[in-house]
């Protein structure tokens, strides 16, 4: 492929995608398509400089322009990031989710097949898998979608269009499903960044419910390379889960905060837990370690110590 098109390429996980890939493969166009909602943020993408990177603002939901970039690029592989993922933005208005999540996946979907599109990856999440109790097993690439939120509805909504294109148009079409990233470039308002940087300054730390609410956590370097290799090797119309093999309540996970930023328990507040929170999320990411060989790499106290050292 010459030229692959990048959605939501100025978020957290898209820019670390780019900032790892543009320079590595050298002789492939990236287009970073991105509306620059406020979640994405130009500067999160360090190798703007590299001839081989282009950035465009468009909204995927902008069917006619993102025509007139397809007309432009010809692009030959979609990677698309893009998406609103702030569940808790989703409950208080899930319009903007629907929006692009589901239509801005359609419009690129649609635009896939027009012209011939050699692969489709879309980036999703193990949130559509709804939620685990205690002593459930972690969820397979074939456990039943069971979506709890408008966040996660719009995403399963998205990965069951891809599937759709994949059946009905013939689309060569991927999708991963990851577990909870965290890494730099991750905006703050998502839990790990937020509680840092009021760590940091001093001030008490949000904590839903009881805080026995369980995540298994990802490095983002650990997941942007799980794409690239089901991008380039993964198997047309599959689904790879993505995970760090890492469950930490959030409890746990917030004591090793304090403890790394020297606060004690007092900066804790428990709030009232969010609504339809899901309990607990695990996932059997054994399909992508047999069958292409990936596996984490970054212990996440390593990763914590990295993000902390950047944030200081
Ligand atoms: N963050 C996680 O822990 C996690 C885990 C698994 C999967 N995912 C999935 O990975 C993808 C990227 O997540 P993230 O955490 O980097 O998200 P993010 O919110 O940090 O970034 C999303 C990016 O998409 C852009 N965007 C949003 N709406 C757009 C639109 N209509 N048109 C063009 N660009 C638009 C934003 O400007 C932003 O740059 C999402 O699809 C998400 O569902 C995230």
């Amino acid at each position: 492929m010459k030229t692959i098109l990048v959605t939501g390429g100025a978020g957290f996980i898209g820019s670390n995608y780019l900032n790892e890939f543009v320079p590595l493969y050298s002789g492939i166009k990236f287009i970073n398509v991105d509306s620059l909602t406020y979640a994405g943020n130009l500067a999160n993408v360090t190798v703007s400089a590299l001839p081989n990177y282009v950035f465009e603002q468009v909204d995927i939901t902008d069917a006619f322009k993102l025509e007139n970039l397809f007309d432009t690029y010809k692009p030959e592989g979609i990677i698309h990031f893009a998406a609103e993922s702030h569940v808790d933005k989703s409950i208080s208005d899930p319009d903007a989710f629907i929006k692009t999540n589901i239509g801005g996946t359609n419009n690129l979907l649609r635009l896939a097949v027009k012209h011939s599109i050699i692969r489709f990856h879309q980036v999703s999440t193990d949130e559509v898998y709804g939620s685990l109790g205690e002593e459930d097993s972690a969820f397979t690439e074939s456990s039943q979608l069971a979506p709890n939120n408008p966040y996660s509805a719009s995403k399963a909504a998205g990965d069951l269009l891809v599937r759709s294109y994949y059946k009905t148009f013939g689309l060569d079409a991927v999708i991963t499903r990851c577990s909870n990233n965290y890494g730099p470039n991750q905006d703050d308002t998502k839990m790990i960044p937020l509680f840092i940087k009021k760590l940091l300054a001093g001030e008490r730390v949000p904590l839903y419910g009881d805080g026995l609410h369980v995540r298994d956590w990802l490095h983002v370097s650990d997941h942007v390379r799980a794409i690239d290799l089901v991008f380039h090797k993964g198997k047309s119309g599959e689904i790879y889960n993505v995970g760090g093999d890492n469950e930490l309540t959030n409890i746990v996970l917030v004591n090793k905060l304090l403890k790394l930023t020297n606060r004690n328990s007092d900066a804790i507040e428990f709030v009232t837990d969010r609504k339809g929170h899901d309990r607990r999320y695990a996932i059997d990411a054994s399909k992508i370690q047999n069958e292409l060989g990936w596996k984490p790499v970054v212990t996440f106290e390593e990763g914590i110590a990295d993000l902390l050292a950047l944030s200081n």
